[in-house]
């Protein structure tokens, strides 16, 4: 699971190339150029003698030529910075091996062989935490994408897929946990302190699925007992004193494990799955068959440190990493431009499950909110890819957005055009169809079309074509009915110039304003360039409401009248078209105040018709405070960015912030009685109500508001929240709030926070993402000092992502109008790049968006990125990421 969510700001924001290489440029890779691979490996056997410093690690490959590929000699085994300590052939040392740059090339006259080799490794000395490395002393493995070539030499594609059986010995005292995939077959005590196990993983899989762990770790044990009667032993490993925050993992587990069997017919296949915390990783999580991986943020939660998004984040990244077992093992990837086959079907599973754990309605708003977030600023830049990409040169920047986010949605729509049974029909037969196959996106639409009966044809462009699509919206009253005409485009992305029209489901209703009427719902399909709709009217005063539960990731450009937008956010009986109809009155007012096309009248107007609907929100009885609270928050800065940025318009992000901050202060002032009465109610609630959770969120977002409208006594409210919280959700909230203001209570909560957390890594990580995503206006002075801080290190992605991250996520201080935050996210990247390219490239993006905004800024942007591009030795990440963002 990526980690493609940026934390939270006060406000709930969330913030190819294809010349031919040069000797300095990583070669392009195109998916039209896949060719199966010559040779199988049915079986592979590993041992590892190891050690923090230097692991040996002894690899027999029993290989045979493959039936289906173009006969060779030539075997070609993957290495990444490994140098053979000896090869040898059938049982006998060989010399019939070269190097070819990083692999290793064999010449194998028969048709089937044993090959062995021995690699030596320095786990503590590898710090881009792919292949083996230490992390607190103990030893782990991340092998997707391509680290496996890290361990030993091998066919490191995910089309070769072998049975595993592995070998691990180490000294007991400082390994006593020796885990690998699948079965543990055997173990024993040996000479020396030293002691072994043995692993069998009976799957055959691909390299990338391969994982092991050794450390001194204790498990919180359970089981799961399947749909047939097989009972499982579950265990999350963690280091002992954080066995008390485990609880909720293994209840997320256990409730996926059921869900998946309730929902997709999908059973485990194995008698033991275990979970690994480890506080070192790149991404949120690993599904290696049996042994999953995970980043410790996705694993421990309690009340005193977990907020309540940590504990849905580790129920949904335990949920998405176990239903891979089905969606990504048993059915796995032929190459990786297929990626999204087994990310994008998962997300939507992790989705799905989500909904039905947490309340469809919230849960469909965030991840919206997440896809605007991410995704759409990728689709609209010069990283725009499709959800199947076309080329790459490294795939570790392929784990995007795009293909995660995109490529949920791509599959929801499918499911929305078939129903939630045929549907079920549709993935029933392709898991009965490629189990146990390396399968391609066109295996699975095929199968959509066969089991659900749908015809896909044109669909298929939703795999092929990048960018967002955008559909404007008109309507005319006639007959009696009212025609709805639908334009679509989809805009031009790199390498993408002229686009086909795909097809559009989009869910709606017409409504009547004057009556109150709800309209009946029906889907329809976009198919051409412009269509019309013959829709029913349910009173007099028909408004539209459109693309309904978010059916389909498109823009919808509309234009409403204000008095609609209110009614729909007040009215309307889907409580995605609510959100969107709040989101859409905020956002029209924002970008027109931000672009200057409003005068005095027309601003105050504006912020009129948001505070009375905000008002109606406050006071509606039928409401629930979580879905309260999504309709109270407005449009993240990046979200109006790009609302701002279309056509020839350029985005100001100064301009954005300042009048969000000023609508911020007339909700505030406005509605001053109404927001202290819910505050108040809603500060009464206990943390253990099952009204609790809407309760907090409400309570923060009041707070915020209250920073804007009258500074001094937020900070007394938030000082108060904080002092009186018994969780963490209110305490990092009212945190939020007194990080933004300049006043004495910020410094001494932040130092009792800090106090009495510091022994605790992930609440470190949120004290130093507060201080970096904060309102405050001395912003990137503190996030210097932060960097200078004793807790402060390069080498752990969650703490440079809890600063940096944070930092390239807060619009006022990354955008700061003297370029000082770009700067500072460009020397970020060339001082992590040696250390950790993968982390390293993530930060490219947010400098990539210099295009889209105005020309000050933008210059200033583009200087940073030919500033990266001229460093010596860039990594094959970086390199990729500024180039295709400077074309
Ligand atoms: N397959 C993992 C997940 O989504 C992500 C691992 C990606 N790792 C990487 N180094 N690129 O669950
Ligand atoms: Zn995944």
């Amino acid at each position: 699971m990526d980690i493609a969510t940026t934390p939270t700001n006060p406000d709930g924001n969330r913030e190819l190339a294809d010349a031919a290489p040069t000797p300095h440029e990583p070669p392009v890779i195109r998916r039209e150029d896949y060719t199966p691979f010559g040779w199988l490996v049915p079986q592979t056997g590993m041992r590892f003698e190891l050690g923090v410093e230097n692991t040996r690690v002894t690899a027999t490959l029993k290989v045979e030529r493959n039936p289906e590929a173009k006969a060779t000699q030539e075997l070609r085994l993957n290495g990444d910075g490994l140098k053979p300590d000896a090869v040898s052939v059938d049982g006998g040392a060989s010399d019939d091996w070269t190097m070819d740059g990083s692999d290793l090339v064999l010449t194998l006259p028969g048709t089937s062989h044993e090959i062995t080799i021995a690699t030596t490794l320095n786990p503590s000395a590898n710090t881009t935490l792919m292949g083996l490395y230490a992390s607190n002393g103990m030893l782990c493995t991340q092998c997707e994408a391509e680290g496996f070539r890290r361990i030993t030499f091998f066919p490191d594609r995910p089309d070769v897929l072998s049975t595993y059986t592995v070998r691990m010995e180490g000294p007991k005292d400082q390994f006593p946990i020796l885990l690998c995939n699948g079965n543990n077959t055997a173990s024993g005590d040996g000479d020396d302190g030293i002691h072994w196990a043995e692993w069998h993983d009976p799957w055959p899989k691909p390299s990338y699925l391969f994982a092991l762990v050794a450390g001194d770790l204790v498990a919180n044990s359970d089981t799961f007992t399947t749909m047939i009667g097989r009972v499982v032993d579950l265990n999350v490993w963690v280091r002992a004193e954080d066995l008390p925050r485990t609880d909720h993992a293994v209840e997320s587990l256990k409730k996926s494990m059921k869900w998946d069997e309730e929902t997709f017919g999908r059973e485990y296949d194995l008698d033991l799955y275990n979970i690994v915390a480890v506080s070192d990783f790149n991404m949120g999580a690993m599904e290696n068959k049996g042994l999953n991986v995970f980043n410790t943020k996705y694993v421990l939660a309690d009340k005193d440190t977990a907020t309540d998004a940590d504990f849905d984040g580790v129920e949904g990244v335990i949920a998405h990493e176990y239903f891979h077992n089905w969606s990504g093992n048993r059915i796995t990837c032929r190459d990786w431009f297929q990626l999204s086959l087994k990310e994008g079907f998962t997300v939507l599973r992790d989705q799905l499950f989500s909904q039905d754990m947490q309340g469809e309605a919230v849960k469909r708003i965030e991840d919206v909110r997440i896809l605007r977030a991410a995704q759409f600023p990728e689709d609209a830049g010069p990283l725009a890819h499709p959800i199947r990409p076309d080329s790459f040169r490294e795939i570790s920047n392929f784990y995007t957005a795009t293909v995660y986010n995109k490529g949920a949605e791509v599959i929801r729509m499918m499911r929305s055009m078939a129903g939630p049974e045929r549907f079920r029909a549709g993935t029933d037969l392709y898991f009965d169809r490629h189990d146990g196959e390396a399968a391609t996106c066109e295996d699975f639409i095929r199968a959509i079309e066969d089991g659900a009966g749908l015809e896909l044809s044109q669909f298929r462009r939703w795999y092929r074509q990048a960018g967002t699509p955008r559909v404007a919206v008109s309507q005319e009253l006639k007959d009696g009915g009212v025609v709805l005409t639908l334009k679509q485009t989809v805009p031009p992305t790199p390498g993408q110039d002229v686009k086909a029209a795909m097809p559009i489901p989009l869910r709606v209703a017409v409504h009547c304003r004057e009556t109150g009427a709800i309209g009946e719902e029906q889907l329809i399909v976009l198919k051409l360039d412009e269509e019309t709709f013959n829709l029913p009217l349910a009173g007099p005063v028909p408004v539209v409401s459109i693309n309904r539960g978010f059916t389909a990731p498109v823009i919808i450009d509309r234009d409403l009248d204000r008095d609609d937008l209110v009614f729909l956010a007040a009215s309307d009986d889907d409580s995605f078209a609510r959100y969107e109809a709040m989101q859409e009155l905020a956002l029209k007012h924002l970008v027109a105040a931000a672009s200057g096309d409003l005068d005095e009248a027309g601003r105050a107007a504006g912020k009129t018709a948001i505070c009375d609907a905000m008002r109606a929100i406050i006071s509606d009885a039928d409401l629930d405070d979580s879905m309260r609270a999504e309709l109270m928050t407005l449009p993240s800065e990046t979200y109006l960015f790009e609302a701002m940025a279309t056509g020839t318009r350029k985005a100001d992000p100064g301009a954005i912030h300042n009048e969000r901050e000023q609508l911020k202060t007339a909700i505030g002032v406005t509605l001053k009685r109404e927001l202290e009465g819910l505050y108040a109610r809603t500060a009464d609630t206990g943390y253990d109500d099952p009204a609790g959770r809407g309760a907090r969120k409400v309570k923060t977002i009041i707070a915020g508001l209250f920073a804007a409208s009258d500074p001094e006594r937020a900070a007394i409210m938030a000082a108060r929240q904080f002092d009186a919280a018994d969780n963490m959700t209110d305490r990092q909230g009212a945190l939020m709030v007194l990080c933004g203001l300049a006043t004495p209570e910020r410094d001494a909560r932040l130092k009792a926070f800090y106090d009495r957390y510091q022994d605790n890594d992930l609440v470190i990580d949120k004290w130093f993402t507060l201080q970096a995503l904060s309102l405050h206006p001395d912003v990137i002075r503190q996030v210097r000092e932060l960097a200078q801080h004793p807790d402060f290190t390069m080498k752990n992605p969650n703490r440079v992502r809890s600063l940096y991250m944070a930092f390239a996520g807060n619009p006022q201080g990354f955008h700061a109008a003297d370029g000082s935050g770009y700067r500072m996210i460009a020397d970020v990247i060339l001082a992590l790049d040696p250390i950790n390219p993968q982390t390293a490239a993530r930060f490219v993006p947010s400098l990539g968006r210099w295009r889209r905004i105005e020309s000050v800024r933008a210059g200033l942007m583009k200087a940073e990125l030919e500033r990266i591009s001229k460093a010596e030795g860039l990594s094959r990440d970086t390199f990729e990421q500024v180039t295709r963002s400077l074309d």
